[in-house]
C-alpha cells in the first residue's frame, strides 16, 4: 500500500497504513533480535539530509538502512551546496536520480513538500518545525507493546509545548482511535489547522483530542503521559523565557499522582531533566524511555522497506 509514498505527515496516511507500518516494524524487531535475515533493500541508497542537528534519527535511519542490505548518505547542509542557497526544487531533481529515498530533517515543513513535489523517489520527514511522523509512529509501537493492542480503550496525556511532536500525537491518536489529551499555557497550543484536521480524522475512529491549559486535569486517569523539550531547535533564544512559562507543565511525581496507577511516560529524547521532565520520573520510567528510542530503529526500517522495495 505504501510503496513508491512520501511518508511526511501521519495525517496522509490511512488507519490501515498506520497499522501495516506497526506489524512490519514489530516483525522487522523479531527478525533483528533472532538475526534472521531482512535485506528487503539490497543496493538501495538512502540519502539524509540534515538541516538540524540529530542523535537518534541520523544514527537509526543510517544503521537501518545497513540492515535491510542498503546504504545512507549522510548529507548535511553545511557540505550541500542547498547550504550555499542552490533551490530545493534543483537539489530533488538531482538526488532523485541517484538515490531510491530521501530523507529530510529541516526547518520550514514546505521545505519538505517542497522536496517531495520535485522528487521521484519517496521522501521520509525527520522532523520539521510542524511535525515528527518517525517519532510518533515510533511512540506508537511503544506503547502497543506495553498497553497491548486496543488502542481505543487507552488515555494519553501531552503536556509541556505545543510543538511538532504534539502535532504529530493529534494526527497519530486520531489515526489509530486513541484519546488524547494536551495540556499546554495559552499561546502555546497546537498547530490550529493540525488540531482541526486530526478531529475531522478522529470522527471515524471516535477518539476523543481535548485541549486544556490544566496540566492536572490532562493527566487525570492517563495510561501514557508524554512531554518533550521546552524549546525546540530553532527556539534556544527563547529558552530563559519559556523556562518560566512552562514550570507548572513540568511532568513530576506530584503530577503523576493523577494519572493511572501504572501509566508509563515517553519522552522522544533529548531531555532536559530539571525542566520537563525531572530525573526521578525520567528514571523511574528509563526502560521505556529507551525502549522508545531503539524502536526508532525497528519502526523507520518498516518505513523505509514499505516504501523503497521493488
Ligand atoms: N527524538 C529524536 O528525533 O532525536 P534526535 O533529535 O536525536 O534525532
Ligand atoms: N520538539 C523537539 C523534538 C526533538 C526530537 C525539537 O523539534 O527540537
Amino acid at each position: 500500500m505504501l510503496k513508491g509514498k512520501d511518508l511526511i505527515s501521519i495525517h496522509d496516511l490511512s488507519a490501515d497504513e498506520v497499522f501495516e507500518i506497526l506489524d512490519c516494524a514489530a516483525n522487522l524487531k523479531v527478525m533483528q533480535k533472532n538475526n534472521i535475515p531482512h535485506q528487503f533493500l539490497k543496493g538501495k541508497t538512502l540519502g539524509m539530509i540534515f538541516e538540524k542537528s540529530s542523535t537518534r534519527t541520523r544514527v537509526s535511519f543510517e544503521v537501518g538502512i545497513f540492515q535491510l542490505g542498503g546504504t545512507g548518505l549522510f548529507l548535511s547542509n553545511k557540505d550541500l551546496q542547498l547550504g550555499r542557497g542552490e533551490p530545493i526544487k534543483d537539489t530533488a531533481r538531482v538526488l532523485s536520480r541517484y538515490l531510491d529515498g530521501i530523507m529530510i530533517r529541516t526547518y520550514g515543513h514546505d521545505r519538505i513538500l517542497e522536496l517531495a513535489k520535485y522528487s521521484d523517489v519517496p521522501v521520509i520527514n525527520g522532523l520539521s518545525d510542524l511535525l515528527h511522523p518517525c517519532q510518533v509512529l515510533t511512540d506508537l509501537l511503544t506503547i502497543r507493546e506495553h498497553k497491548g493492542k486496543n488502542f481505543r480503550s487507552l488515555k494519553m496525556a501531552y503536556v509541556g509545548d505545543g510543538n511538532n511532536m504534539t502535532n504529530s500525537y493529534l494526527y497519530g491518536a486520531a489515526k489509530v482511535g486513541m484519546n488524547l489529551t494536551v495540556a499546554t499555557p495559552q499561546k502555546y497550543e497546537p498547530n490550529a489547522l493540525v488540531f482541526e484536521q486530526a478531529l475531522t480524522d478522529a470522527e471515524e475512529t471516535k477518539a476523543e483530542l481535548v485541549w486544556t491549559e490544566n496540566p492536572v486535569d490532562a493527566v487525570k486517569d492517563a495510561d501514557i503521559i508524554a512531554t518533550d523539550t521546552w524549546a525546540s531547535m530553532g527556539q534556544e533564544a527563547e529558552h530563559d523565557e519559556r523556562k518560566k512559562i512552562f514550570a507548572p507543565y513540568q511532568v513530576n511525581a506530584e503530577l503523576l499522582k493523577h494519572a493511572s496507577k501504572n501509566a508509563i511516560v515517553l519522552h522522544c529524547l533529548p531531555a532536559y531533566r530539571g525542566e520537563e521532565i525531572t530525573d526521578e520520573v525520567f528514571e523511574n520510567n528509563a526502560h521505556v524511555i529507551f525502549e522508545e528510542a531503539e524502536n526508532r530503529l525497528h519502526t523507520q526500517k518498516a518505513i523505509m522497506a514499505l516504501t523503497m522495495a521493488d
